[in-house]
């Protein structure tokens, strides 16, 4: 199998959308395309430049079960909803029994990559497709190989490059990108490989898609299950889908009031919120999860801790910690209910680092009350922990 990355393009939005449709024509017209879609900018924007450039594509999107609700909106009504044609291959019946109780954070992944990449076999051998097209971008690629994008050709075979992955990759954090899944298609073209993601935001904007498309947060593979800490259960999924939502939509609506759109670039040329979201488990404080010291793996119970909130203190001091994973800022204290949430808003630039975003306090109060008004809130907690020490998820 071969890949094939648009490398090196104009950065400016037409230019690029012309430079990528010459690429699309010249590796896939007259073939027939798979593109998933996963609700994602990524993604989306791949489909759109293969529309644009008139390539027979199938778009899929795989409902697995564990996706986001946005504003009581299930993904699949989302996606189904920007692009009416795309093919939703259902695979819950079959994949939440499987998923369902597992604890270890690397067999989630696994459960997840198996689902995904048996799913798009499967379609591509039923529709015929010679290709696949994925909207792997510029950060997925240089951490996978540890190289600049500038050091790969535009047609590169995978023996090729993973011996280049195993020359130059130090150090395993988490099995998140799949470079290395083989496909029975002639070749992977990926039109967006060297963007980054306000580069793609601003293919979006080119393509007028909607403010909620065009500054989407981003989304882990692994889905609700990277934020469900320890086993997932219908019973922690359905909560774990109501408060991820309250968190993400009330955060959306304070920038969008504030700035008129859900997500800025600050001073320090992050997206700012990168990524907003609640994490959900029972008993928190006695969970390991994951932090990253020196590029490695670290699994370590958080520290909660109350008082004056000074966030400029708090974020300084939290920083610093050492035999923990993360502090986590007390809100609200409680004996009754089952689940511990903890607030999640982080600023990046491509998810390599964070740092956490300095929400007001009356909007983090407001946040408290909604989440307090589910039944089934026990504590709450807003995580101050930048990355490093901690990382953005809890697996
Ligand atoms: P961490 O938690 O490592 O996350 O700081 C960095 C970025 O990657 C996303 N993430 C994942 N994405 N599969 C994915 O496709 C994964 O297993 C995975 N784990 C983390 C996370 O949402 C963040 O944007």
């Amino acid at each position: 199998m071969l890949n094939h990355r648009l490398i090196n393009p104009p950065r400016e939005p037409e230019k690029f959308v012309k430079a990528a449709i010459t690429f699309l024509q010249k590796h896939a017209k007259d073939k027939k395309v798979f593109c998933a879609l996963s609700g994602g900018i990524d993604s989306s924007a791949t489909y759109l430049l293969l529309k644009e450039a008139n390539i027979n594509t199938i778009p899929v999107f795989i409902d697995h079960g564990l996706m986001r609700i946005i504003r009581g909106v299930e993904e699949r009504e989302n996606i189904t909803k920007l692009f009416p044609e795309v093919m939703v291959v259902d695979i819950r019946e079959k994949f939440l029994p499987k998923i369902f109780g597992e604890e270890d954070a690397e067999v989630k992944r696994k459960l997840f990559k198996d689902a995904y990449s048996d799913t798009i076999s499967k379609v591509i051998k039923e529709e015929k497709c010679d290709l696949l097209s994925d909207g792997t971008i510029l950060p997925d690629i240089e951490e996978s190989f540890g190289v600049k994008i500038s050091d790969l050709k535009e047609t590169m075979s995978l023996k090729e490059e993973i011996s280049l992955k195993n020359k130059n990759i130090r150090g395993f954090v988490k099995s998140q990108h799949n470079l290395d899944i083989e496909y029975d298609v002639e070749a992977t073209v990926q039109p967006v490989a060297s963007l980054t993601k306000p580069e793609v935001r601003k293919v979006l904007e080119y393509f007028k898609m909607p403010n909620e498309l065009v500054y989407r947060k981003a989304f882990p593979g692994p889905a609700l299950s990277a934020r469900i800490i320890g086993p997932v259960t219908s019973e922690n999924l359905k909560f774990e889908k109501k408060v991820h939502d309250i968190v993400e939509s009330t955060v959306d609506d304070y920038y969008t009031e504030k700035f008129g759109k859900p997500m800025i670039i600050n001073d320090k040329g992050e997206q700012e919120p990168f990524q907003a979201f609640a994490a959900t488990t029972t008993d928190v404080l006695l969970r390991k999860v994951t932090g990253i010291i020196n590029g490695q793996r670290t699994y370590e119970v958080p520290l909660s801790i109350k008082g004056e909130w000074d966030f400029e203190k708090l974020v300084h001091f939290s920083s610093q910690i050492k035999g923990y994973a993360r502090i986590l800022y007390e809100l609200y204290e409680s004996h009754e209910g089952i689940y511990d949430v903890i607030i999640r808003s982080i600023n990046s630039i491509d998810a390599r680092t964070a740092s956490v975003t300095n929400l007001p306090i009356d909007l983090i109060e407001e946040l408290n009350y909604k989440l307090l008004e589910i039944p089934d809130t026990k504590n709450i907690y807003f995580d101050i922990t930048p990355k490093p020490p901690a990382t953005i998820e809890y697996v």
